[in-house]
């Protein structure tokens, strides 16, 4: 074997991908059902990959849309008509969009050869979203139900403070699609599912993702670890109590291991080795990441990185010098909606754990 077998950043498959079993099947049979789903995960917990993975099993049309690259509601009824072009034949969309009552510049890319579209700015909203979806639900058919998966869907709320009003009182009607939505700020595509005034409230099945079970993410790192290292256990070991089974870093940290061990390019242990290189690459980053948290913000990460006990406590409060229980909680609503820290069943962790490790070095040094 002489390619590195572990892989981070974008959506994995088979032979990247490791257990999420039991949230497959509860995919399918959602899927394959009258209904929504929505998985919620911090960010990089693996929301795409198992998505693409149930999806890719069926032979039904795909949209996907990022909604983090939306500027406006136009915009989000323009790619989505673009997608619709790239999926279903050419001429039959075309004939259908001629009912449209607002009529979309259509190009042909001559670069790409793909289909452009766009709406007037100003354009009015509803009759444009109307027109667009309802076009999916005219174009799918019972046998082969169109999937579509809005990303980062609670940025729908910044895109336009009435999209998610008039987006489910458009879904509500079509038999034809199953939507899917993908979310990794917690808290806000909470609010958007499970409250009550919500338009879309109880909206469809949610599925709260968490990190990879250890058992298997050991069997996962030993089976490949060992063609190049005869203490793969020790290793895979090592890599778990220092990511904590976050599926990206784990598979990142793996990464560097196997890549040094191959090589033979390391003194001692390669798992320390590994974790100090990844940490210097991105020293940059840290520095300016903290360079723009406040001071509560700073004081609660660097307790975060070396204690075990909660945020919410008293003895946390006084040993780390944080005031005020309601500075706490704000900020630490602030750090999670920004991505530093998530909650791990009932645990406050730092996400990053090469930005915890320099900031204990730091703190060391
Ligand atoms: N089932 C899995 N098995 C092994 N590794 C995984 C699995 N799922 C995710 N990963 C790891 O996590 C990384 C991120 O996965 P993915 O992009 O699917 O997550 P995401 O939740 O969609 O992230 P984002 O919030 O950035 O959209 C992958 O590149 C891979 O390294
Ligand atoms: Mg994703």
């Amino acid at each position: 074997m002489n390619e590195n077998p572990f892989k981070f950043g974008t959506i994995v498959d088979e032979p990247y991908f490791t257990d999420r079993i039991h949230e497959i099947e509860q995919v399918k049979s959602i899927i394959g059902s009258q209904n929504h789903l929505t998985i919620i995960s911090p960010r990089r917990f693996g929301k795409s990959s198992l998505i693409m993975k149930v999806a890719n099993q069926t032979d039904r049309p795909l949209i996907a849309i990022d909604m983090q690259l939306i500027t406006s509601t136009s915009d989000f009824a323009a790619q989505i008509l673009k997608r619709i072009y790239r999926i279903y034949p050419f001429e039959r969309v075309r004939q259908l969009v001629q009912n449209f009552r607002i009529i979309p510049t259509i190009t042909l890319n001559p670069v790409t050869s793909q289909v452009e579209v766009a709406f007037l700015p100003d354009s009015s909203q509803v009759p444009l979203l109307e027109d667009v979806l309802n076009l999916m639900e005219k174009l799918s058919a019972e046998k082969k139900k169109l999937l579509v998966i809005f990303d980062e869907f609670q940025e729908a709320r910044r895109i336009h403070p009435d999209l998610l009003r008039q987006l489910r009182a458009i879904m509500q009607y079509h038999k034809l699609i199953n939507y899917i939505f993908l979310g990794s700020q917690e808290s806000l595509i909470k609010e958007i599912f499970m409250k009550k005034k919500s338009p879309f409230y109880h909206f469809g099945m949610i599925i709260q993702l968490k990190k990879i079970p250890e058992a298997d993410f050991f069997d996962f790192l030993v089976s490949r670890l060992k063609p190049v290292n005869k203490n793969a256990s020790d290793l895979a070991q090592q890599i778990i109590s220092f990511t904590g089974c976050h599926p990206y870093y784990t598979q990142q940290l793996a990464f560097v291991v196997w890549d040094k061990c191959y090589r033979k390019s390391f003194n001692e242990n390669p798992v320390t080795e590994a974790a100090g290189d990844l940490i210097s690459m991105h020293d940059m980053d840290y520095e300016r990441w903290w360079m723009n948290l406040n001071k509560t913000d700073k004081k609660l990460l660097i307790g975060l990185s070396l204690s075990n006990k909660t945020p919410l406590s008293e003895a946390f409060y006084r040993k780390y010098d944080l005031g005020a229980s309601s500075t706490v909680f704000s900020s630490i609503k602030r750090l999670m909606e920004n991505g530093y820290i998530i909650k791990v069943d009932t645990k406050y962790e730092i996400d990053d754990p090469f930005f915890g490790q320099w900031l204990r070095l730091r703190r060391e040094a």
